[in-house]
């Protein structure tokens, strides 16, 4: 069986829409409709009308696009994938805080539970962090969570305090400053971009520190033509496909999401045949967990 022909048959069966992270093997990002950053596919999940709704990357993305398409079956095509950062930041510990601290202004990254999302005020990505900070007013006190790479190097680039949660992304918090000053020895004069999850030494060392999104954009709009990627190397295989007459470099050793990587092609076939894995959430914790959403998808981008 041609397994790629097989599950385009079903996804027309199913009218489906397959939706993929920019860190998915090369071989979901090609059965995919659309392969974007977090902040695309929100927006793409808002405004999806399919019935069905196939998420090829972590749980909380899946899990925020059945929050702005509630009426869809959002199929997770392999329920094991989830975001170890996004569980660093704990529901329970977060009401406690909102409790203790009710004029506090609580942003979260888009990386966090649904159940986490209901106690939060407004979310954000990496694609729109520094707009939502902006749009909240100066007097305020904010906490940002749950990465405080991302929180710290927002707050040195805006100059604006915020207490941090201390949750961090394995794969970006292991990239050292070192991986940085290795890679322009072996490619002076490329461009260095990193990912905001990173550390702040490792940040500093870099030309652009951008979301994934930004960097594919930075990257086909450049007149520069060799690049030094610091995030997630499945990014790389879209890069290279978009701009065939540029060169791209990923770090050593490579930053590899085990999460993002367990999605197979026969997961996605096995979910489209199934309906299943679906992702469920209570009616309450959907309208709550959707407020943050709407307020940061409200902010100008
Ligand atoms: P982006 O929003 O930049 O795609 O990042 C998501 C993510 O999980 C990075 O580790
Ligand atoms: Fe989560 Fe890091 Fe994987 Fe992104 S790269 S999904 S933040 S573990």
């Amino acid at each position: 069986m041609d397994i790629g022909r097989e599950i385009d048959r079903l996804k027309k069966e199913r009218a489906a829409v397959i939706l993929a992270h920019n860190y998915t093997a090369p071989e979901i990002q090609d059965i995919a409709d659309f392969v974007g950053d977090s902040l695309e596919l929100s927006r793409k999940a808002a405004a999806c009308r399919a019935p069905v709704i196939v998420f090829c990357g972590v749980k909380f993305m899946a899990e925020t696009a059945k929050i702005l398409s509630p009426e869809a079956v959002v199929l997770h095509p392999n329920p094991n994938s989830g975001c170890p950062m996004a569980d660093m930041a704990d529901s329970a510990a977060v009401a406690a805080y909102r409790k203790a601290h009710p004029d506090t202004v609580i942003v979260a990254y888009v990386n966090t539970t649904a159940a986490t999302k209901t106690h939060v005020d407004i979310c954000c990505t990496s694609g729109n962090a520094e707009k939502v900070i902006a749009s909240i007013p100066k007097e305020k006190r904010i906490l940002f969570l749950p990465d405080a790479n991302l929180g710290r190097n927002l707050a040195k680039k805006l100059n604006r305090p915020m207490e941090l949660w201390p949750g961090f992304c394995p794969t970006h918090n292991r990239i050292l400053p070192e991986w940085i000053a290795a890679a322009r020895a072996a490619h002076p004069g490329a461009t260095v971009l990193v990912h905001p999850e990173c550390l702040p030494a490792t940040v500093a060392l870099a030309d652009r520190a951008l979301s994934t999104g930004g960097m594919l954009k930075f990257v086909r709009e450049s007149a520069e033509t060799e690049f030094v990627i610091g995030t997630e190397t499945g990014i790389l295989y879209r890069m290279k496909k978009e701009n065939p007459e540029k060169k791209f470099y990923p770090l050593e050793p490579e930053p590899i999401c085990p999460n993002m990587k367990k999605i197979t092609l026969e997961d996605v076939l096995f979910a489209l045949q199934d309906l299943s894995p679906r992702i469920e959430l209570d009616p309450e914790t959907i309208a709550l967990a959707r407020i943050p959403i709407d307020r940061m998808l409200e902010v100008r981008p």
